[in-house]
């Protein structure tokens, strides 16, 4: 674990032992075991974790927010919910009432990467422990926060951009790429962007022709995919960011008389069961997978940041890729 974690151990649980032993009041109002916050000497079933969600704008956040929900009962914590609607402010008011109600470990998936500095030091301030899901920050001092637990969102930008190039390693004319990227100045929106561009910058026959953002929802990708198709009569490939998006684009090609994952190749990412059976048919030619039950994980992690054991700073989920006929043979026993 960070120093900060250490510290922040160590003087709860000597302010908790403290406050015990004098039997007086405490400035919270409640015991002094409601009081104690990051202890180090919780019981599994005594601990309060505070969890502010994106939203609920695709169907990879509604498993995300399942598995967390699942693990957090599992595990006999006590997990208190919010849903930021796709707005930081409101994960910024969310961050303050679990600081205010003395959770024992924060954790949230940030919507964007900037603009947490002064809610994170309020939270260390008052020695509340936050792990990071999903989506990374971008402040500079790290030790606002214990460790990073979710996808190498780079990583699987790159993994897209290696299908491309393969499939089109012998073209020798332009292949005119479309990208409805995911949510303005979140972290997978930059982060895919960014890995998908420095793999297809080799071959100079791959151009993105358009860019634009579907903010990770069908809608959107549908309303963006028909203004692409208005404006562009000679589209080759579609890279959404996300499979609620392909498949919002998919209703657009189809709607305006084309085959997708034939007239149009299709490459998404999350793999969940929607975007793997659009797969299966076709649809979507290749699916990088973004994992996203990190429940059991998250609650591993809260329980040895609460218990005062060494915490990696980074922990990346393993993650795979499917072309069609891989999901074919996969979407039966798709979790999600
Ligand atoms: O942060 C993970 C991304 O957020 C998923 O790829 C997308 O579907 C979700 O909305």
């Amino acid at each position: 674990m960070k120093k900060f974690g250490r510290i922040s151990l160590v003087l709860s649980l000597t302010l908790s032992m403290m406050m015990l032993g004098a039997c007086s009041s405490n400035n919270g109002g409640g015991t002094a075991e409601e009081n104690s916050g990051n202890s180090g000497t919780k019981s599994t079933n005594s601990i309060t974790l505070g969890f502010s969600q994106v939203g609920a704008e695709s169907g990879w956040r509604s498993a995300n927010t399942k598995s967390i929900q699942d693990s957090a009962k599992e595990a006999g914590y006590t997990l208190k919910f919010s849903d930021a609607q796709q707005k930081q402010e409101n994960q910024i008011k969310a961050l303050r009432s679990f600081i205010q109600q003395k959770v024992d470990v924060i954790s949230f998936s940030p919507v964007v990467e900037s603009g947490w500095d002064t809610v994170l030091k309020e939270a260390k301030d008052a020695g509340i422990p936050v792990i990071l899901t999903d989506r990374a920050v971008d402040s500079k001092d790290t030790s606002l926060y214990v460790t990073f637990l979710g996808s190498d969102f780079v990583e699987e930008g790159r993994k897209a951009g290696q299908w491309l190039t393969e499939q089109y390693k012998d073209a020798a004319e332009d292949i005119n790429i479309v990208e409805l990227q995911g949510t303005t100045g979140s972290a997978p929106a930059n982060d895919r962007m960014q890995g998908f561009k420095e793999v297809i910058s080799s071959n100079p026959n791959l151009k993105i022709i358009a860019s634009q953002t579907g903010d990770f929802t069908r809608a959107k990708g549908k309303e963006v995919m028909q203004a692409f198709l208005k404006a562009h009569k000679d589209i080759d490939v579609l890279y959404a960011h996300n499979d609620d998006m392909a498949l919002g684009a998919i209703q657009a090609i189809e709607a305006a008389g084309l085959k997708p994952g034939e007239d149009i190749k299709i490459i998404s990412v999350d793999a969940v069961k929607d975007g793997m059976q659009a797969a299966s048919e076709g649809k979507i030619n290749f699916i990088v997978e973004c994992n996203p039950l990190l429940g059991p994980q998250l609650m591993k992690v809260v329980q040895d940041v609460v218990d005062g054991k060494s915490v990696e700073a980074r922990i990346v989920t393993e993650e795979t890729t499917f072309t069609s006929e891989e999901a074919k043979e996969a979407l039966p026993n798709r979790q999600y």
